[in-house]
């Protein structure tokens, strides 16, 4: 069994000693950020000042989540809006690793810029166990390198902590109920909707796609009991358009494809079996909705072979 208090007061022991000056954390308003930095401020609460980064690649919730976030645990943080030069870095880039490297370091360059503003030396970040496996930080080959592992360069100024570095997503879990954090959002991945939009990544596929994950979001959170409750739910805006109708016209549209999927870890897992009628209610939704797109698909597929985001 997971001794919970222990991991708590031994990181609060750990955060005391070694952050020895200003720290900037990393937040990105996801399960394992948000943990670290409600650990932070239990412990170093006057040390750090948390940053959460607008990529101009999150959802528009996240955003407003983040700054109910900070008040409700009376954490010192801001939102830095570092949109135009992720957009910038990522034109005319299509290779997913590359993305995310590029991503990574955008990041970091973001982040030092923040830290630089606030004096601090310190950058602590929410990695966790299978960041890191998936990686390449252990034994098995790189999968994908996750952004807040690939990116970091050699000359990095900021000296970096990462207290949750050996846990896995049940315990991350366990610690966040106990210290009264929701956790009842999905994840929600580094790299945010670039690694959901396959090819060039634009602010115009992005402002697509957020329009498409929020019905997404929406239609699964209200839609009752026979989808269960899904580990992610979510769409992949395809490099591909294909003919269509709309009204007496054709059309010749965007693909999405939905992913909705069942897991326990995010390290497997199975697709969701929803009912038809949902499917069906979400599609029509969608191309009502966001008439640039005319083609609504669903990923049947299981980790393995599959990873759960497509890049
Ligand atoms: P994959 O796609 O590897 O995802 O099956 C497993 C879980 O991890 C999330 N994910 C990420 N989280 N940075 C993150 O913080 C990343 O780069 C990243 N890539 C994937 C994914 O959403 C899923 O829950």
């Amino acid at each position: 069994m997971f001794d919970v208090k222990k991991f708590i007061g031994e990181t609060e022991g750990f955060l005391k000693e070694n952050l020895t000056g200003t720290g900037v954390v990393a937040c990105s308003g996801g399960i394992d950020s948000s943990l670290l930095a409600v650990l932070c401020s239990l412990s170093v609460q006057e040390k750090i000042v948390a940053v959460f980064v607008d990529t101009g690649l999150v959802r528009k919730s996240d955003i407003e989540n983040i700054k109910k976030f900070y008040s409700a645990y009376s954490i010192n943080g801001r939102v830095v809006d570092y949109s135009e030069k992720f957009f910038q870095n990522l034109a005319g880039v299509t290779d997913p690793e590359k993305k995310r490297k590029i991503i990574g370091k955008t990041f970091i360059q973001a982040f030092e810029e923040a830290a630089k503003e606030i004096g601090a030396t310190f950058l602590l970040q929410g990695t966790i166990a299978p960041d890191w496996i998936e990686s390449g930080g252990g034994k098995r080959e790189t999968i994908k390198s996750h952004h807040n592992v690939g990116g970091l360069p050699e000359n990095m100024t900021l000296k970096v902590i990462e207290p949750l570095r050996d846990l896995y997503k049940d315990e991350v879990k366990q610690i966040s109920t106990a210290l009264g954090i929701d956790i009842s959002r999905q994840p929600f991945p580094g790299p945010g909707l670039a690694v959901r939009i396959i090819g060039e990544v634009t602010r115009e596929k992005a402002e697509l796609l957020k329009k498409v994950t929020e019905i997404v979001e929406k239609e699964v959170e209200t839609f009752p009991a026979s989808l269960g409750s899904p580990w992610q739910y979510f769409p992949v805006l395809l490099p591909l358009q294909t003919t269509g109708v709309h009204g007496d016209k054709r059309s010749y549209g965007l693909t999405v494809c939905l992913r909705i999927f069942d897991s326990v870890d995010g390290m497997s897992g199975t697709f969701t079996k929803p009912d038809w009628n949902f499917l069906d209610q979400l599609s029509t939704r969608i191309t009502n909705e966001v008439p640039q797109i005319n083609r609504v698909l669903y990923d049947i597929t299981n980790k393995p072979p599959a990873t759960i985001e497509w890049e």
